[in-house]
């Protein structure tokens, strides 16, 4: 099968056998930053953004992503600075084994890009399909809320976010 998606802010064209998951197919390329975990959408290892919404990429057959547009964490870094998100579960020291880690950063990034108030219900709302077996959610949900006041005091202060 042939599929062509936005990938990481390229436009790419699949080969692909009928059955392919997104996931199967974004690690076939290397991006390792979608980790392959429970296979059947509970743990939120393989979280990938779809149009800028947080979904299991193990969960979705390549040929439904035509025409979309698909990031993973590998786009949010130029492996010299880290993003702002990064940077925050670094500083709350909200990573052990790391594995959960760039699904819960892409979870926080689609709630800061659904916009409106952001408070801990809502980022443990949004961490809510991402399980981490080492650190457990404080910290975590400590880096999610500063990364969403960072953001909107930046937005406010006339910035990107
Ligand atoms: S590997 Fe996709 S949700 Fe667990
Ligand atoms: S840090 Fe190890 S699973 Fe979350």
């Amino acid at each position: 099968m042939n599929v062509q998606f936005e990938l990481n802010g390229r436009l790419v064209q699949t080969e692909h056998e009928p059955g392919t998951t997104l996931m199967e197919l974004l690690r076939s390329r290397e991006l390792y930053s979608v980790k392959h975990g429970c296979d059947h959408g509970e743990c939120g290892a393989c979280t990938v953004l779809m149009d800028s919404k947080s979904v299991n990429a193990c969960l979705i057959l390549v040929h439904t992503v035509s025409g979309r547009k698909i990031e993973t964490l590998e786009s949010f870094s130029d492996h010299k600075t880290m993003h702002h998100i990064q940077d925050n579960f670094l500083h709350e020291g909200a990573a052990q084994c790391g594995y959960c880690t760039p699904g819960m950063i892409l979870a926080v990034e689609a709630l800061k890009r659904e916009g409106g108030e952001i408070d801990e219900p809502g980022v443990r709302d949004a961490l809510n399909g991402n399980l981490c077996r080492c650190t457990g959610y404080v910290k975590p949900v400590k880096a999610g809320l500063s990364t969403t006041k960072a953001s909107r005091d930046k937005e406010n202060a006339g910035g990107d976010s």
